[in-house]
């Protein structure tokens, strides 16, 4: 022991550090250097964060436009971690997920999803495999038995549009509120529906609870705190930080959604399903023998959370988006209103098939999307083996990122990307045009799984409230476009009135 001391004292702790360096330098290199063919990227990186010093997350879909300027549409960084993949531009994300859709078709598994789950079972959104496509199947055909797709569930949503604007009736004319609480209760509701069977009133302090709890918790997904618990998930496990409070919030979620799916076990009839947790139940029956598919309680759990987070989160912060257009250009609100009047009138709610005959609104909804671009870095992305794009090779375990930032501000697609102009969508006579550049909801095989639904919602709200009333800044406030970007691209807090007409 002596000895041991004596080395480690003067010069000794400093062949031990020196050797502690070296050692962390090699393992790095070895680790994550880039293989043969890999697409080019910044020449050298720091051992363990990578490329992390050169970027600042908050900023991050913006600052990776740049490099693409720099190494070209598909290039590859270090993200804190191992080397990533990043396509750019709508002929890169779709020469990857769409023509070659099955090799880039898995998610990354990340350390702090997992211990979120606590390691047993990854839902919908991160699971691959058998399990992945056995679960997306059964999620999509249930979904659309109980009307998504179809006019089914056209009622509830009216209903639901009916109940939210006789809340912001409550919210008194001039004054000015902020409409987010309310939307985002109001588009939870018809997921709740679907999956718990039920739908929350607006005062119920529980359910609000839940919802600021999510939106809270999204804000901190792409922290560096969480990038440092995946790198080195051992050691974060056991130190302070928001990455503690995010794992632990994202487990009240899932216990919420555990509780219903007790409720639901209590009076269950397999004959007659009331929404996704009972037909998962009844499917539990017919796969028990066949435990790799994952119909089991847990992953009940796990796929119900995910359904009821993707599809409360984004479709409410896209009708946030809208409404601050809205109030930002007041011209074009008038246009959608003067359409809303003429199909629809103000005798009768909005239903599907006016979509048909409204061009100009069903426009500016896409440009909303587009702009308000609310998962500008998409989801990640791992190729399921060695695939070839272009020249260069992408081993299989690779994670990408198919930048939808880039598509949708394409500047060799969009003529005026970087204006929200619902022209983009409208030909020479006013007609509605689709646009191949617009994937707000990605494309390939993990392409969005609530994409119909979603545009079920959007349309029918978005027509509901303007139907109902014209939206305007609080007097003497300029309104602004600002937002903030966690895992989505949210607008900040804003405030508005809603003049009944
Ligand atoms: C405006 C609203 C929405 C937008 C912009 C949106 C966007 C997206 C995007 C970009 C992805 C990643 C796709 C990929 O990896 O390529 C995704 C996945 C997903 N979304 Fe949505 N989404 C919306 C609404 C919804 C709704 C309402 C639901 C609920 C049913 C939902 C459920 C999901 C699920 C479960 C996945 C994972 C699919 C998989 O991994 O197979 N989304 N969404």
């Amino acid at each position: 022991m002596r000895e041991l001391f004596h080395i480690l004292d003067g010069s000794g702790v400093t062949y031990v550090l020196l050797f502690f360096v070296v050692f962390v330098i090699c393992f790095d290199w070895i680790k994550y250097r880039k293989p043969r063919g890999f697409p080019p990227g910044p020449p050298w990186s720091l051992p363990l964060i990578g490329d992390g010093h050169r970027v600042e997350f908050c900023r991050l879909h913006l600052q990776l436009l740049k490099f693409a300027e720099k190494y070209g549409n598909i290039f590859s960084i270090r993200l804190i971690g191992p080397q990533v993949v990043v396509l750019n531009g709508y002929k890169a994300v779709k020469e990857a997920f769409v023509d070659q859709g099955e090799n880039f078709a898995d998610r990354p598994t990340f350390p702090i999803s997992a211990d979120i789950v606590e390691g047993k079972s990854l839902g919908l959104v991160e699971s691959n495999g058998y399990v992945w496509k056995q679960q997306r199947r059964f999620a999509l055909f249930t979904l659309k038995n109980f009307g998504l797709g179809r006019k089914s569930l056209e009622p509830s949503i009216q209903q639901e549009c009916r109940c939210l604007n006789e809340e912001i009736c409550d919210q008194k004319g001039r004054s000015p509120f902020n409409p987010q609480r309310l939307i985002h209760n109001a588009v939870s509701n018809i997921i709740c529906v679907l999956v718990f069977g039920d739908r929350f009133e607006y005062n119920n302090g529980e359910f609000q609870a839940m919802l600021k709890l999510i939106s809270d918790t999204i804000k901190m997904e792409n922290g560096i705190w969480v990038q440092l618990y995946n790198l080195v998930p051992g050691i974060m496990r056991h130190v302070p930080g928001p990455h503690l409070k995010m794992i632990s919030r994202w487990r009240k979620v899932t216990g919420f959604v555990r509780n219903k799916v007790e409720e639901h076990r209590e009076d269950y009839q397999p004959s007659s399903p009331r929404d996704y947790i009972d037909c998962f139940l009844d499917e539990m029956e017919k796969w028990k023998h066949d435990e790799a598919a994952g119909f089991d309680l847990e992953n009940l759990a796990i796929c119900t959370s995910d359904l009821f987070i993707a599809g409360t989160e984004t479709t409410s912060t896209t009708l946030y988006w809208g409404l601050l257009y809205m109030i930002n250009y007041p011209k074009i609100q008038r246009k959608v209103q003067e359409e809303i009047d003429r199909v629809i009138g103000s005798s009768r709610p909005p239903a599907l098939q006016d979509r048909e005959s409204m061009p100009y609104t069903n426009a500016v909804i896409h440009e909303t999307q587009r702009c308000g671009n609310i998962l500008p870095l998409n989801l990640g992305r791992v190729t399921t083996k060695d695939t070839k794009l272009r020249d260069y090779t992408i081993p299989k375990g690779t994670m990408v990122i198919g930048s939808l930032t880039s598509v949708l501000f394409d500047e060799s697609v969009w003529e005026t990307p970087h204006s929200f102009n619902p022209a983009h969508f409208l030909d020479g006579q006013g007609s509605f045009r689709k646009r191949d550049a617009f994937l707000p909801f990605s494309a390939g095989k993990r392409v969005c799984l609530g994409e119909q639904l979603a545009k079920m919602e959007l349309f029918l709200f978005f027509t509901a409230l303007l139907q109902r009333f014209s939206f305007a800044p609080p007097e003497g406030v300029k309104p602004t476009l600002e937002y903030t970007v966690g895992f989505t691209h949210c607008p900040k807090p804003y405030e508005l009135c809603a003049i009944p007409r």
